[in-house]
């Protein structure tokens, strides 16, 4: 299966002039750009070849959620996939796994696809591999505890492992995300989501300090099914390198 590059602007750029440019060279086959809602209709329009994505979407099809934006309207507007959970909306947000238990099978049942990310903190991780296996394992179950019954979506979602402490802005400086841990990890994702849904043959995604400088000893491995790159996809020339270096690998 191909590899896929997810791109998180996060709350960037500022400028739309910025945003056209930026969209226009990252507009690569297997490419996701995931724009703040604003940007989304003026970047549908140009992608050739690109997938457009959201960050986030409410819970609710519509209805009194001041500044929401439903899984439906994203998918009005030619969104294929959104994000949700990530660490950000997490703890900037307070979203909690109820909520995004909610957001996942609204935005399953309105057919995008699902970038689901989970990933420990570093106190977590500090206290040794079982304890951010424990960790995950728990994100996992409540946050898709809602979608037993929603068989048909399973396809659609993707699970990216982002360990707040590998986040360039949220890093830790005493760990060091090896290839060896995003490996087990993400293996152990698989195994669990095996468990959960028999069968499902999962994606999974990784997220973390992504570059160009590291994205082959990540991609090259057969079970990690992307990536999703933050600040380095905000640096045209950068993102371009990392899409070069993914696709370039047989
Ligand atoms: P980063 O962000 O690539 O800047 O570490 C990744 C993310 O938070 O999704």
């Amino acid at each position: 299966m191909d590899k896929i590059l997810v791109a998180n602007w996060k709350m960037n750029p500022v400028k739309e002039g910025e945003v056209i440019k930026l969209a226009k060279a990252s507009d690569q086959k297997n490419v996701v750009i995931c724009p703040p809602f604003i940007y989304l209709k003026s970047i549908s329009k140009l992608l050739r070849k690109a997938k457009l994505g959201a960050q986030d979407a409410g819970w609710s099809e519509s209805g009194p959620f001041t500044g929401g934006v439903s899984a439906p309207m994203l998918k009005n507007f030619k969104v294929e996939y959104v994000i949700l959970g990530h660490s950000e909306r997490r703890l900037k947000f307070n979203e909690t796994d109820e909520m995004i238990a909610e957001k996942v099978k609204s935005a399953l049942t309105a057919g995008l696809k699902v970038i689901l990310c989970v990933g420990e903190p570093a106190a977590i991780r500090k206290q040794g591999t079982a304890a951010a296996k424990k960790y995950i394992a728990a994100q996992l179950k409540k946050d898709l505890s809602k979608i037993g019954n929603l068989k048909l979506g399973i396809g659609n979602l993707l699970i990216a492992y982002e360990p707040i402490w590998a986040i360039s802005t949220s890093r830790d400086q005493s760990l060091k995300e090896t290839p060896e841990i995003i490996l087990e990890m993400i293996n152990f994702i698989k195994n669990n989501l095996k468990s959960l849904f028999i069968n499902h043959k999962s994606s999974v995604l990784y997220g973390g300090s992504v570059t160009s400088k590291n994205i082959k000893r990540i991609i090259n491995h057969e079970e990690i099914s992307g990536a999703l790159v933050g600040g380095a996809s905000l640096n045209s020339k950068e993102f371009s390198k990392i899409i070069k270096l993914t696709y370039a690998r047989k």
